[in-house]
């Protein structure tokens, strides 16, 4: 696999190939459950060879699911793994889950991710917390959240899908990972290796770069909110209507900075509140 992980969460050779690869069985087992999404259920899991602790996340296959290629790989692969890939190429961000490995079984794609712990989602960190934090830990966790999209989007990836429960956080050092790139779609024109995928991804795999820019901001945004104010900024808030989008993706940014005393979303997400 090209790429360079610490040696505990080395990568094991990659199995898309059925010819002559080692099955999921022989190297991994899988263990209790860690959670449910709509698209795939994660499992606790080993690594045989060296006991390493994985999170493996079970995708049932589709006739619709989507395949882009990524370089190095000489078939295309199912969306969220290359999605995986590109994220992962060095150097690696430390504020997303890194996927290890992937298997493709007759009925099932096989994600074998990081699995930091002891972690919660960010959702089950705020109901501990009683929904909310407070402003210097908002502010550690939305640096490290930007940094997390930062990165996808440097690497030609839009996550489309920020928010509390695709969030972990690491509870004795407060690090926080972003998962799942389910939803995530490649972005038009970013990079070298968008040539190489052109003919081969559909159209609609695609987004151009000031709508992922803008639906990542709206997402921190709402992220930001639902920190400070216990409640999500976009959906069953009396004060922001279904027109919300046409107030532009900083609209929740702007009460949050107020609430703060920092005046608008620029102090917010420009200035120095979040150094
Ligand atoms: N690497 C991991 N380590 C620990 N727990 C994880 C990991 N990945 C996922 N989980 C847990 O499993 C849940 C579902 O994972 P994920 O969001 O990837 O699935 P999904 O089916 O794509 O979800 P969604 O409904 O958001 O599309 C997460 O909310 C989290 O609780
Ligand atoms: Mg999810």
């Amino acid at each position: 696999m090209p790429d360079s992980d610490s040696s505990s969460l080395r990568p094991t050779s990659h199995t898309t190939d059925p010819d002559g690869s080692v099955p999921f069985v022989s190297q991994y087992e899988k263990g209790q459950r860690l959670g449910v999404g709509g698209f795939g259920t994660v499992f606790k899991g080993t690594r045989i060879s060296d006991g390493q602790q994985v999170a493996i996340k079970i995708i049932p296959k589709n006739k619709e699911d989507d395949y882009i290629v990524v370089s190095g790989y000489s078939k295309p692969l199912i969306k969220e793994v290359g999605l995986n890939l590109r994220v992962k190429k060095s150097p690696t961000s430390p504020n997303i889950v890194q996927m290890l490995d992937w298997f493709e079984e007759a009925y099932h794609h096989m994600l074998i991710l990081e699995y930091p712990q002891p972690c919660m989602t960010l959702n089950s960190f705020l109901k501990f917390n009683r929904r909310r934090v407070d402003e210097n830990q908002a502010r550690h966790f939305m640096l490290q959240a930007v940094l997390a999209a930062k990165h996808c989007m440097d690497r030609g990836v839009a996550h489309n899908d920020i928010r509390l429960d695709n969030i972990l956080i690491k509870t004795d050092t407060l690090e926080l990972k972003l998962i799942d790139f389910g939803c995530g779609e490649l972005i038009e024109g970013c990079d070298d290796e968008d040539n190489q995928s052109r003919g081969h991804v559909v159209p609609e795999l695609y987004v151009a770069h000031k709508y992922a820019l803008s639906e990542t901001v709206l997402s921190l945004g709402n992220l930001l909110y639902r920190m400070v104010e216990g409640q999500s900024a976009l959906e069953n808030n009396p004060k922001f209507d279904c027109n919300r989008c046409s107030k532009g993706p900083f609209y929740p940014f702007y009460e949050v900075g107020e609430k703060l005393g920092l005046g608008g979303f620029c102090n917010v997400f420009k200035g120095d509140w979040l150094i």
